[in-house]
């Protein structure tokens, strides 16, 4: 077995119970975006794809806000496989720096790896599936899904981010819309712009049918 098939089986295993919008399939479908994103594109394909299926192995937002503890069970499970010391390193700088957090991560490491694996995740945050995990994990947060009167917080700093109990809708013009400006490959620039708009229209209807309009 290869370390990616390996690395395939200790995140199925540990991702077992996670929620539905962080779980397996999430990280399956970042990998295979991350694939897809990479062709043609001078990278170390093995990082990628590592660094890919290890992205989300315990999520800080699950771990009393921990941001270390990911990153230190990749290093660990990698250094148990073999990898080389260098492969490892780029690796956790990967994971350690891609997260969104309200935007203040940005700039902090960057890498073609870096660049390609966190455009996939957000994808991931994006269209459909987007709007599924969104609702997912507002109902896991038991959060309500709309309220006129909670107004949108923009600028948070990352303390208020990470705290923030406002509502599933307020999440898309928090985050969500923010996203297609962010990318930083051609490539995902043109998969975010058109899931984008699909959002918008999904925001447009929900509201309208919310206040039952009548036009
Ligand atoms: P990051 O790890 O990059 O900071 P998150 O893991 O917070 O990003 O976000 C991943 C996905 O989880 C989001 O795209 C969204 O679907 C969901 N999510 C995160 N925070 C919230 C929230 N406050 N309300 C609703 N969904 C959320
Ligand atoms: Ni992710």
């Amino acid at each position: 077995m290869s370390i990616i098939d390996n690395c395939i089986e200790f995140v199925k295993e540990k991702l077992q119970n996670a929620e539905a919008g962080h779980d397996w399939n999430h990280i399956y479908r970042v990998w295979q975006l991350s694939k897809i994103i990479s062709e043609g594109e001078d990278v170390d394909i093995e990082i990628v794809e590592l660094s890919a299926l290890l992205h989300d192995i315990a999520d800080a937002k699950f771990h009393q806000g921990d941001e270390e503890i990911g990153p230190k069970i990749a290093v660990e499970y990698l250094t148990m496989q073999g990898l080389a010391p260098k492969k490892i390193d780029h690796i956790y700088s990967i994971m350690r720096f891609m997260s969104f957090k309200g935007g203040h991560n940005e700039g902090k490491f960057y890498s073609k790896e870096f660049a390609i694996v966190q455009d996939a995740d957000r994808l991931d945050a994006l269209g459909a599936i987007g709007i599924a995990r969104t609702f997912n994990f507002g109902g896991f947060k038991n959060n309500p899904m709309f309220d006129p009167q909670i107004e949108p917080i923009l600028q948070q700093n990352v303390e208020e981010y990470k705290k923030n109990k406002g509502t599933t809708i307020n999440h898309f013009y928090e985050k969500l819309f923010l996203l297609k400006d962010k990318m930083n490959t051609e490539k995902a620039k043109l998969i975010a712009k058109e899931r984008h708009d699909y959002m918008l229209e999904f925001v447009e209807r929900f509201k309208s049918e919310w206040f039952v309009n009548q036009d």
